[in-house]
Parts: structure tokens; sequence; C-alpha cells
């Protein structure tokens, strides 16, 4: 994150937004976003994978993009039917996907989950888009491609984490990597559901009871991955690329509250926290117009009444995703990439009954363990051991 914060927007024609995984969680709050804010956004691209054509069609309907894709090209016809000759254009597979994503806009936000992301990622940045990052996977994953592509300032997060980071950040004046004021990211947890449980309890834990988080309300993923850590392994990777700064100094702590969204420490000694009641509008809003804040996008902490924030630190024994995610982010190359691939196929085995609880991060460790790092310079070496691990975890599961 680098460039200069504007004090006033200077133009006030409303921002283009092209909204990929727009009929998902991430997505449907962003079209919130811009329904309450027509004079700020407008949306000129809507992606999705085709699973819910009937939605995408009355999000078509309501916002007028300019253009319209679905990642499989066997929905298109159904979409077809129920635009009811609408002027848009229609766009089919991954590339239709990707021509969406580097649709010329003011803000590409991509809400695509996992590791499918990248290409629309990639496509984005390489058309010199900005980039509102919500896909964290493909950061993670394409690591140092993914930063090569991307201009300074152009790509902002939306995981509230990092929104919090980068606004802790910008509190204290404009930041930059190797800034000797800041002496550690304190990156916070909720803990997700089984937050206070230990390995033999853990091994218990059925996917309906991972499915309900206590204080977001997420796609599938998302949410298993908050109930094994494995999230906060992806988040801590994903600081560590967008503020360039080591692993060794970007800690954890759990705060089931998810109030306090993280928290920057100076060398000075003082912490700069973000606080707000978990709602992922605001960090939406605020990556779509960063960075300008988004008046009402979300309610705020309630300072007239009595408030209890706690914060711990992680239960590693029980909790292993983040040590995981930290040494396959310090092996760096391609060993996030089979991390996150790996952690992709455990999630889908989990929800299916094949696999423990326990046992995700257990064949994610293996998988990875396994894994001959290359240096992931190119997009290919980055698929290829997506695939591998992929293939591996789904042996070790089957
Ligand atoms: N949800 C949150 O609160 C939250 C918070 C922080 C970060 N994130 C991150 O945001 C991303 C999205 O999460 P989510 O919870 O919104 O997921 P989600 O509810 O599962 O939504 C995923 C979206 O991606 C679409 N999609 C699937 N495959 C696609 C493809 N090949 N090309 C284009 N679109 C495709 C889906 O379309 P169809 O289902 O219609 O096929 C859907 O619109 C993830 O990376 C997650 O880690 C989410």
């Amino acid at each position: 994150m680098s460039g200069e914060p504007a004090r006033e927007r200077a133009d006030r024609a409303p921002r283009s937004v092209a909204l990929l995984g727009s009929t998902g969680s991430i997505g449907t709050q962003a079209l919130d976003v811009v329904a309450r804010n027509r004079d700020r956004f407008r949306v000129v691209a809507l992606a999705a994978g085709g699973g819910r054509i009937e939605l995408l069609a009355r999000q078509v309907a309501e916002f007028g993009p300019e253009v319209v894709a679905v990642a499989d090209p066997a929905a298109v016809p159904a979409l077809r039917e129920a635009l009811a000759g609408r002027p848009v254009k229609i766009l089919a597979g991954p590339e239709g996907v990707a021509e969406a994503a580097a649709w010329p806009c003011d803000v590409v936000l991509n809400g695509v989950t996992g590791a499918l992301g990248l290409t629309s990622t990639l496509a984005a940045l390489e058309a010199g888009r900005v980039l509102a990052l919500a896909n964290k996977e493909s950061l993670i994953i394409g690591g140092p491609l993914v930063k090569r592509l991307a201009r300074p300032g152009r790509l902002l997060p939306v995981d509230s984490e990092h929104s919090a980071l980068a606004q802790c950040l910008w509190a204290a004046g404009p930041y930059g990597p190797d800034d000797r004021r800041v002496r550690r990211l304190v990156v916070t947890a909720s803990g997700g559901p089984f937050r206070g449980r230990n390995r033999a309890e853990l091994a218990e834990v059925t996917p309906k009871q991972a499915l309900a988080h206590p204080t977001w309300s997420m796609g599938p993923t998302i949410t298993i991955n908050s109930a094994t850590l494995v999230n906060k392994g992806l988040e801590v990777i994903e600081a560590h690329l967008l503020f360039d700064i080591e692993y060794a100094r970007i800690s954890v702590m759990v705060h089931p509250q998810s109030v306090v969204h993280s928290m920057v420490e100076y060398t000075d000694g003082s912490t700069i926290a973000q606080a707000s009641p978990p709602d992922m509008r605001l960090p939406i809003a605020l990556a779509l117009g960063w960075p300008e804040r988004v008046p009402g996008a979300a309610p705020a902490v309630d300072w007239t009444r009595a408030h209890t924030w706690t914060f711990d630190p992680l239960d590693d024994e029980a909790f292993p995703a983040v040590a995981l995610a930290r040494s396959a982010g310090e092996s760096g190359g391609t060993a996030p990439a089979v991390y996150n691939a790996a952690n992709e196929v455990c999630v889908e085995a989990f929800l299916q009954g094949r696999l423990p609880f326990t046992g995700i991060v257990d064949t994610i460790a293996s998988v990875v363990g396994e894994h001959d790092v290359l240096p992931a310079s190119s997009v290919e070496e980055v698929l290829a051991a997506d695939e591998w691990a992929r293939a591996r975890a789904r042996e070790l599961t089957a």
C-alpha cells in the first residue's frame, strides 16, 4: 500500500466498479454498498460462477452493468433467458470472467472464492486497474507475481483485518516498506466457534457446528477456514505480502468480540487499533472509495454503553494452522499455494464427512511437508504446484 490519501474527492462522478463473485457473501454486500451510494458508485461489470443464475439476473436488472460474465459456460442459456433481451454483453468461461476483470473501470472488487480468483486478480492488475482484494487466496498463492504487477497504491485490502491495518498505518501518516516506526502488526482473530477446545474435542466437531460462526456471516469455505484458523494463517501471509513486513513482526491475538479488527504497534510504545462492529460493508466501502470514507457504510460502536473486549494469545497446539502458514510463508515460492490448495481440498472432504475436523490441518501439514518448493516465478509454476497439492490432498483424504 502506498500513495497519498486525497482529502476530498475532486470529481463527484460515481466510481465505476467491476464486481467479481457478485452472487457471494462479499459480492452481495458490495452491491448493498453500491445500492445505498448511487452517487458514489456504479456497476459496469458483474461476474459469478454460474451457480446462482436467478440472483445474477436480478443483479443485472437492478444495477445495469455493461457486461456480465459466468465462469460456467453451461449456465449461459439460462442467463440469456432470464435477462430477456436486456442490453448487456454476456461473457462465458474463465476467459470471460478475466475479460470482466479487465473491463474499463475505476475499481475491480475480486470477491471470488479460492485459488480460482488468481486469473481475475492477474487480469485486473495487468490491465492497470485498482484492485480491491477480498480474494486473499490469489495474493497468497500468486505472491511475487501479483506483487510485481500491482502498481503502488493499486492493491487495496478488503479483508477486515488488513483494512484495519491499512487504516492504522495511515493514521500515523504515509506508510511505506521499511517504515522504522512500526514495531509489529497485530492481527486479531475471533478464535472461531471452537475457541477454548483442545485437540481431542476438536476431532469430534461436525460440519454443521463448524459452519456456525459466532460473529461473522460468510461463505462456507471461509467459515470453515475461520473455524480451523487456516483463514488466520492465510491472513498472516496476506499481511506479510501487503505491508512488506517480516513474519516475526506479525502477531495474532484472539479477540472473540471481533470489534478490534487489527492493530499496529509503534516503536514509541503506542498501539493504534481500528474498531467497528463486525460488518464487512465497512471495509468493502472503504476499498471501493479509498481513501475516502463512505458515510453510514456500517453502524459504529455504541460509545454510550459499556463494552468488554478481551485479547488472548493463540493456542498453537489446538490450532496449529497459523504456525504452519507462517512456516509456509517463510519458505515462500510455491509453499503458500500448496498450503492453500491442500486446504481447499480438505475443506471439501470435511464438509462431505470424509475427513475429521483436525484432519484438515494435519493433511495440509503432510502435503506442505512433502512439497519441493519452487520460486513461483511464473503462473504455470504456481498452478502446477496448486494442482500437485490438490492431487496429493485428494489421495490422502480418499
Ligand atoms: N465473506 C466474508 O465475509 C469474507 C470476509 C473476508 C474475506 N473474504 C474473502 O472473499 C472471497 C469471497 O468469499 P465469500 O465468502 O463471498 O464466498 P462465497 O459466498 O462462496 O461467494 C463466491 C462467489 O464467487 C463466485 N464464483 C465461483 N467460482 C467462480 C469463478 N470461477 N469465476 C467467477 N466467480 C466465481 C460465486 O458464484 P456462484 O456461487 O453464483 O456460482 C460467488 O459469487 C474469499 O476469498 C474469502 O476468503 C470473505
